[in-house]
């Protein structure tokens, strides 16, 4: 991995591990680009396009977006893709997605450096959901025990009063969990076999977290 700027990643895990928010530090420490499907997802819904229309009820429900979907959307972003290497938070979800990403991936002469799983226990997750908080008007993201907003329940950037995400909720929470163990998991076996897979464990500080990431990319072991 000696051109870090080239590296193509992708970051698996259950919802709440982490995955954006270490996305967001290696993505800005090695000048990757950072691709969310959350975050692509969440604006069509808050700008009410035709991708947004079709994601909405999915979304609030705690359900996967069809794979149809999923796999139109990442092969405009990866078309467009500009110059050096990519992060994919939350893409791919299902072994069909999987599929369907190789394909692409080949198609645009792209290669796979690895994938990273952020192991977190179902319970730590739930208390960190519940206290994340989004700005409805901007989308910046807060959370009251590790990262809170500088005035009380409001966002720093807008000074918009910050709500809870609406599929934060602990039974959606919950809900969830229960998607990612029996749709996404499947994928740590499909990217084992294929000896892209890298292990860690998201608990502890998001510093913690990070610097495990740096070890396992740099030295292709699991942390
Ligand atoms: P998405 O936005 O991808 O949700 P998710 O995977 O459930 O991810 P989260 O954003 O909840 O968690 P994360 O792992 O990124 O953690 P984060 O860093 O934010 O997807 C939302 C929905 O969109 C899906 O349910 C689905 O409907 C649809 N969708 C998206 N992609 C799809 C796909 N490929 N196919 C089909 N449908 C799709 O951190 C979480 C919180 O914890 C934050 O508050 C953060 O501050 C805090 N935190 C982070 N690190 C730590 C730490 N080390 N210690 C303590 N707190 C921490």
């Amino acid at each position: 991995m000696e051109r870090l700027n080239r590296v193509n990643l992708i970051f698996l895990g259950p919802p709440g591990a982490g995955k954006g928010t270490q996305a967001e530090r290696l993505a800005r420490r090695w000048h990757l680009k950072k691709i969310s499907t959350g975050d692509i997802l969440r604006e069509a819904v808050r700008n009410n396009t035709p991708l947004g229309q079709k994601a909405r009820e999915y979304m609030e429900r705690g359900d996967l977006v069809p794979d149809e979907v999923m796999l139109g959307l990442i092969r405009e972003v990866l078309r467009e893709l500009p110059e050096g290497g990519f992060i994919l938070d939350g893409f791919p979800r299902t072994l069909e997605q999987a599929r369907g990403l190789d394909r692409l991936l080949q198609e645009l002469n792209l290669q796979l450096h690895a994938v990273v799983l952020f192991e977190v226990p179902d319970e730590e997750i739930v208390r960190r959901l519940s206290a994340r908080r989004v700005c409805p008007k901007c989308g910046a993201t807060y959370n009251l025990i590790t990262d809170p907003p500088k005035n009380d329940e409001r966002c720093d950037r807008c000074g918009e009063p910050l709500v809870l995400r609406d599929d934060d909720h602990p039974d959606t929470v919950r809900h969830r969990l229960e998607v990612y163990h029996r749709q996404t998991e499947p994928l740590i076996e499909y990217y084992r076999r294929r000896d892209l897979l890298r292990t860690i464990s998201g608990v502890g500080t998001p510093e913690e977290v990070e610097t495990r990431l740096l070890q396992a990319l740099q030295d292709g072991h699991s942390h």
